[in-house]
């Protein structure tokens, strides 16, 4: 039979992961059904359940549903538990088992565009700010300070979800040795890097920025992506950063996750090209 897996959100009907999934298992030779599942946003866990039933091997899991599928998991990746936040399970004799791959796929999309010499090590020194304390922030924190940044600042509209992301994330930055702060606006002249992990771009609204966060010297990430460049995107743009979309976060968590599910890395470069060109055409 061959092995189903998906993708759970709410909403889901534009998710690209089934095209991704399939665009590896051609390249790698696995045979495999990979579909995209409407859940009820109250109802993750009987949705996860049927799909087992109907036997479902492994799943990504997305907005709005990453904390929830934290708390089903039995078992739980480090990435994971620092996250407290899940987008890819799977099932073994122990239960159900949850890691977190997003952190994995920005680090590697970043050390991509940024060129970066030490692919362990990304932002070695570098000042960053992050925008954003959801799902998507939480899952790339812990990888931020592990990649060698010597500051990180944290903010989010809502403050209190900002301190405790970064207060379960200060033994880590102290090993590290990157000061971690939590900032009411978003420090000006100051960071080397920028990353959105906000859902404001979902609302076709750019962030309320102050000038100079953004500015020439700067390179700016969104976590979200698009046929066009996303609000937070163009900001940057004509700020004079530098700037990039997160569809290569996106093919590479994915990767990340059929590593997890099928023992094999596929080459991520063709898949990237295809998306993009996919999405441009539309
Ligand atoms: P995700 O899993 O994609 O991170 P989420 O958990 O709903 O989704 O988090 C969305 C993030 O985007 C949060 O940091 C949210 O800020 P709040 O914590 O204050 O809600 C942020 N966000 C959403 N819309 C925003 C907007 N218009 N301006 C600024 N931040 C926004």
């Amino acid at each position: 039979m061959t092995a189903l897996y998906a993708v759970f959100g709410n909403p889901i009907a534009h998710s690209r992961s089934p095209r991704i999934h399939a665009l590896f298992a051609e390249q790698t030779g696995v045979a495999l059904r990979y579909e995209a599942r409407l859940a009820p946003v109250e109802g993750l866990a009987s949705a996860l359940d049927a799909f087992h039933a109907e036997g479902g091997c492994g799943a990504n899991i997305t907005v709005p549903f990453k904390f929830d599928a934290w708390r089903l998991c039995a078992r739980r990746s480090p990435a994971a538990q620092l996250a407290q936040a899940v987008n890819t399970i799977g099932w073994d004799e122990g239960g159900l088992w949850g890691d977190n791959t997003d952190g994995v796929g920005l680090m590697r999309d970043l050390a991509r565009v940024l060129g970066a010499e030490n692919v362990h090590r990304p932002l070695q020194s570098q000042r960053l700010l992050l925008l954003g304390a959801g799902g998507a922030a939480s899952g790339v924190l812990g990888p931020l300070i592990a990649a060698g940044a010597r500051a990180i600042a944290l903010w989010n509209r809502s403050a209190d979800k900002a301190q405790s992301l970064a207060a379960r994330h200060s033994a880590l930055a102290a090993q590290h040795g990157a000061d971690l702060q939590v900032v009411l606006d978003p420090p000006t002249h100051w960071a080397d890097g920028v990353i959105n992990a906000t859902a404001a771009s979902l609302g076709g609204r750019a962030l309320d920025l102050p000038e100079g966060v953004l500015r020439p010297g700067v390179w700016a990430y969104d976590m979200m992506y698009a046929a066009h460049d996303t609000p937070f995107v163009a900001q940057a743009k004509t700020a004079g950063a530098q700037a990039w979309d997160g569809l290569g976060m996106l093919v590479e968590q994915a990767a990340q996750s059929y590593t997890l599910w099928h023992g094999e890395a596929p080459d991520t470069a063709p898949v990237l090209a295809a998306l993009r060109a996919e999405l441009t055409a539309r």
